[in-house]
């Protein structure tokens, strides 16, 4: 439009013709820009309006879609979330319980830690980040935020509003959970949250540990545990691939529990599960009944009698005090 004005005046110098013609440009440029503008409008209305824009969340959104909805929501995330330190410490324990939270609350959605998707995901649109596979790169605040208040128009719904009130108190650990994840800790945070419960994933957790294990050890079992192992204080002199035994049939299945009820499973030396020190002093226990008690009672058939783990416990981490009537234990 303006362009052939300008021909004209070519090597006129600045007349005042040309800052006219300038002008009459100028007036028509913004009219344009109008007109292009109400067309943009109207022909956005329209497209929503006559139901043109594709909603399916199983067709994958365009380039732009996909810019525009990730740009600004993470841009909002940003300005809005609070810049506050995470007011829970990233103890052991705080990543257990944030762990807990994450498998109930989240991994459905973000997927767990260890076993990815594939491409067996949830499929939604805006698309679930898989958080134990890509990270993230907001700060604890902003997950908390995240987690808390939800995402408009996308899956993340606001944990506070619709959670039970018991995880929504305790938000804030799980944002030291990403934390783990985005710092390359997947191992540590998902073996020692991942706690099995039936008596079938029970065993397989602990064939899974004791066979790992045992390939760690290999050339080493019958050197004694204390010499394999780091923190041996009352299995001293067992051969090392006795103690997995030990730690298999002689523990966790005469208590009928995984190895992760007494242990952060790969810190096995650890001390912190209360469990792993009552069960020093129940072995304890058994050795001072069997040696100052009960091999002193006379008249025992039995020349060695013994008192084991699995005598008292039978596959119970607490061992019964009634029978039933038909005289099986309760
Ligand atoms: C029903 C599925 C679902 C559940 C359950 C869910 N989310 Fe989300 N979450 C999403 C979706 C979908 C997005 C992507 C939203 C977007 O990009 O607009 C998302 C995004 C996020 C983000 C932003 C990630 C990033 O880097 O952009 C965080 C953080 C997050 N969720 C944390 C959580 C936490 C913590 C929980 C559990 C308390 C949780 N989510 C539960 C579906 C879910
Ligand atoms: C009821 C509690 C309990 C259960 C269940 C249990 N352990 Fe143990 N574990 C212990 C105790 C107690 C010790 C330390 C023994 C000692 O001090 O001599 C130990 C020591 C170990 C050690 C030596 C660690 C080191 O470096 O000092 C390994 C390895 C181990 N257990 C593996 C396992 C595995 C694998 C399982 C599951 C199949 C398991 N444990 C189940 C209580 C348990
Ligand atoms: C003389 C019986 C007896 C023997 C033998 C025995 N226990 Fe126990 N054990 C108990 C009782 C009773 C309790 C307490 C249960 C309760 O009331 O909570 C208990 C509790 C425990 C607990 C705590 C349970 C929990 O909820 O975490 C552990 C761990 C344990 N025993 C391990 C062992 C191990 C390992 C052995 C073998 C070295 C063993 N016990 C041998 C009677 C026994």
């Amino acid at each position: 439009m303006g362009w052939p004005m300008r021909r004209d005046h070519r090597g006129c110098g600045l007349t005042g013709n040309r800052i006219a013609g300038r002008k009459g440009g100028m007036k028509r440029f913004l009219l344009g820009l109008l007109v292009v503008i109400a067309f943009t409008v109207l022909g956005t209305l329209g497209y929503l309006g006559l139901g043109m824009a594709e909603v399916r969340a199983d067709i994958p959104p365009g380039r732009w879609e996909k810019y525009l909805m990730n740009t600004g929501v993470h841009a909002s995330v940003r300005r809005r979330a609070p810049d506050v330190p995470n007011p829970v410490l990233p103890t052991d324990d705080n990543l257990i319980a944030g762990g807990k939270i994450y498998l109930e609350a989240c991994a459905g959605c973000h997927g767990r830690p260890g076993k990815p998707f594939g491409n067996k995901g949830p499929i939604l649109y805006p698309p679930i980040p898989e958080l134990p596979v890509i990270g993230t790169d907001l700060s604890e605040a902003q997950v908390f935020w995240v987690a808390k208040h939800g995402i408009r128009r996308s899956g993340m719904f606001a944990n506070e509003a619709w959670a039970s009130p018991r995880i929504s108190k305790t938000l804030w650990l799980v944002p030291l959970l990403a934390i783990g994840i985005a710092h390359g800790q997947q191992e540590k945070t998902a073996n020692s949250f991942a706690e099995p419960s039936t008596p079938e994933a029970i065993e397989q957790f602990n064939d899974d540990k004791i066979a790992e294990l045992s390939k760690q050890i290999a050339g080493k079992e019958d050197q004694p545990a204390e010499a394999v192992f780091k923190n041996i204080k009352i299995l001293t002199g067992v051969p090392s691939g006795n103690l997995l035994k030990i730690m298999q049939m002689g523990y966790s299945r005469s208590l009928g529990t995984s190895c992760a009820h007494c242990h952060v499973p790969g810190q096995w030396e650890r001390d912190d599960k209360k469990p792993k020190q009552i069960a020093r002093d129940m072995s304890k226990m058994a050795h001072t009944i069997i040696f100052d008690l009960l091999r002193n009672i006379d008249g025992i058939k039995d020349r060695d009698p013994l008192v084991n783990c699995t005598t008292c416990h039978r596959g119970q981490l607490k061992p019964a005090l009634n029978l039933d009537s038909d005289g099986t234990k309760k």
